[in-house]
């Protein structure tokens, strides 16, 4: 089980010829709107793959509202841990694209930053994530966050954290408070050196429980960094890119759902590095992402690809976990 905290959002993309200047009244070329929000990108991506997760957020009362709840839905997620919150609306985020595929983000929190933590028994086992986004501010979503954190580590379950940009640029003493009870980091390298400077590292001396320290890369793929000393580079898969939103957001998922089947990190940030990319290849995460079977293909033509030689061992211990989530999803 993968409990999810985080923003909902309604993702609305506007594909514009450049950037609109003040006052002038510009046509998109085309607009696609997608439920979105960190955490449950990342909450919809392992549920597809096979790994239960349920999501703690919030959105308004309002008709957006209830087309995010049924998107999630459709998409897998459990959503009894969502509320609908009568004082604010549904977030939404506008986000401008141009040719270049330059993205310029409006966005207003609303009902998100509003979540509370819901009385519910915690699983027995399983993974906490927490998207950075609701570090951000002070608010209702912030105190939920920590609190579930704290209540998660200490009955034994596995927390993780993706703290960012934002947060990292503008909430680090927060950052590193959530840090402090994680186990595992997923985070990019700009990120990485906004919180710990040239030595990613410092991060395991900063945080008693991390054990994992995941760095993205984009195209590069990702490296696994270990407490132990353990360091690896893992290659990014080859996809036709057509939006990376929510690839961040996608790895995460298919990193945890790895660790969740008992896989070793190494074969989960692989995991992590198909899904990611994956979610380059479609508009938006929710609705969008091509899903298991389409996962299983990268996998499986990875592995018949020359060029992936050394990494033949790892592709199929991700190959059989995929296969025993599946058969775990549908138990
Ligand atoms: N152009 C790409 N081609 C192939 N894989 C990609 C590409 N971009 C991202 N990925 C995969 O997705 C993963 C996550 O993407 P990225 O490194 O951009 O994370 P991020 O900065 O956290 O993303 P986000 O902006 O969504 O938060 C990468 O580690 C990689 O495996
Ligand atoms: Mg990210």
């Amino acid at each position: 089980m993968l409990l999810a905290i985080g923003d909902v959002t309604v993702d609305l993309y506007l594909a514009l010829p450049r950037l609109p200047k003040p006052g002038e009244d510009l046509h998109a070329a085309r607009m696609i709107l997608r439920a979105g929000g960190s955490a449950a990108n990342t909450a919809a991506v392992a549920a597809q793959l096979g790994l239960p997760a349920r999501l703690i957020g919030a959105i308004g009362q309002d008709p957006l509202g209830e087309w995010v709840a049924e998107e999630l839905r459709a998409s897998g997620v459990e959503i009894e841990l969502l509320q609908r919150c009568p004082e604010a609306p549904t977030s939404v985020i506008t986000v401008l694209v141009t040719p270049e595929g330059e993205r310029t983000m409006l966005s207003h929190r609303g009902a998100s930053r509003l979540a509370r933590l819901p009385e519910f028994p915690l699983p027995p086992a399983g993974f906490v994530h927490l998207s950075g986004y609701a570090l951000l501010e002070e608010s209702p979503l912030l105190h939920t966050a920590m609190a579930m954190l704290r209540e998660a580590a200490t009955a034994g379950l596995h927390c993780a954290l993706d703290p960012g940009l934002p947060a990292c640029r503008m909430a680090p003493q927060a950052v590193r408070e959530a840090l402090r009870e994680v186990e595992i980091l997923l985070l990019n390298e700009a990120e990485a050196d906004l919180l710990f400077g040239l030595d990613p590292r410092s991060g395991f001396r900063e945080a008693p429980r991390l054990r994992w320290i995941v760095l993205k890369r984009g195209e590069q793929g990702c490296r696994l960094l270990g407490r132990a000393g353990e360091e690896q580079t893992v290659p990014a898969f080859r996809v036709p890119v057509l939006d990376t939103t929510g690839a961040g957001d996608a790895f995460d998922a298919g990193f945890l759902l790895g660790l969740a089947r008992g896989a070793s990190p190494a074969a989960a940030a692989l995991l992590g590095n198909a899904a990611g990319a994956l979610a380059c290849t479609v508009w938006g995460v929710i609705g969008s992402f091509p899903g298991r079977e389409a996962l299983e293909r990268l996998l499986q033509e990875a592995s018949q690809d020359p060029a992936w030689a050394p990494w033949r061992a790892l592709l199929e211990e991700a190959q059989t976990c995929l296969a025993e989530a599946q058969i775990a999803g549908e138990g």
